[in-house]
């Protein structure tokens, strides 16, 4: 099934988000495209988008390669970053949010939010997402939100790294998904919730602790050289995750890599 500008426009309700965009059959990452056109393409939009069928480099957190097959989603979407610097950390959160209503809106799959940029089903990976900002001297800031989903990706198509922890909507579905409205509703519903983060009306954290996360599980963070154990209590402002530690006392981490213990 393939990804089509046309028929992912016949889903859109958005007034920027994905009214510009490049849909190619290869890249080596969204991320990097758009990274690259913010520093040439002076009249560049917000809800520049650029899609690509397959990325040969796909990066994820921290260094981390995201394998990038044909059958997944890969998109980057370029956002003015008119927000308070402590709000930007929030850009992920709703990106976690718009894929996870889409998911369970679209094929009634209820996904985990897990801490800080996955969404899991059943304990396995099925969409992450890296938000990556720059100032370009005499512009704005830039905000680079990549999302990558795994759509029609069968279980014998990620490489061996990674088939035991990630998952498809074609594996959890036993079918096809189209993945132009899959596209489409994801960008529907982040640009209403971009909208209200910048209108200050989005309480992100009320959010999250509606729908199903990560909170009272057992996990092991790794923040800097330091290395926290405890129980995850719920999410702080902007971004945060609030942990338990043995005594009872309670640390609020802003960045790390989480593990899951139970
Ligand atoms: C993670 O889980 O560590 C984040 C993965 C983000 C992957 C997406 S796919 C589209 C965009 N382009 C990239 O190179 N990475 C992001």
């Amino acid at each position: 099934m393939y990804i089509d500008k046309d028929r992912i426009d016949d889903f859109l309700t958005t007034t920027r988000f994905g009214r510009e965009m490049e849909v190619h059959d290869w890249l080596p990452s969204t991320n990097d495209r758009l990274l690259s056109l913010i520093k040439t393409k002076e009249d560049i939009s917000e809800g520049y988008l650029i899609i690509s069928h397959e990325q040969k480099v796909g990066r994820g957190r921290q260094g981390r390669i995201w394998h990038s097959p044909s059958g997944g989603v890969y998109l980057s979407l370029l956002l003015k970053l008119n927000l308070p610097q402590d709000k930007w950390n929030s850009l992920h959160l709703i990106g976690m949010l718009a894929v996870y209503d889409t998911i369970l809106d679209l094929y009634n799959l209820n996904p985990t939010i897990k801490w800080p940029n996955d969404l899991l089903i059943k304990g396995e990976k099925i969409s992450g997402i890296l938000l990556e900002t720059r100032s370009v001297e005499g512009f704005n800031n830039f905000g680079v939100l990549g999302i990558g989903i795994n759509a029609n990706i069968a279980r014998e198509e990620f490489p061996d790294e990674v088939s035991g922890t990630a998952t498809s909507l074609l594996i959890r579905l036993g079918e096809m998904v189209d993945m132009n409205e899959l596209i489409g509703v994801v960008l529907n519903n982040l640009e209403v919730y971009y909208n209200e983060l910048i209108k200050n009306t989005l309480d992100v954290r009320g959010e999250l602790e509606e729908r199903r996360t990560i909170i009272g599980r057992r996990a092991e963070i790794m923040s800097g050289e330091e290395v926290i154990v405890g129980r995850v209590m719920g999410f702080g402002e902007n971004g945060s995750v609030i942990i338990e530690v043995e005594g009872g006392s309670r640390r609020e981490i802003i960045e790390g890599n989480l593990r899951l213990m139970d």
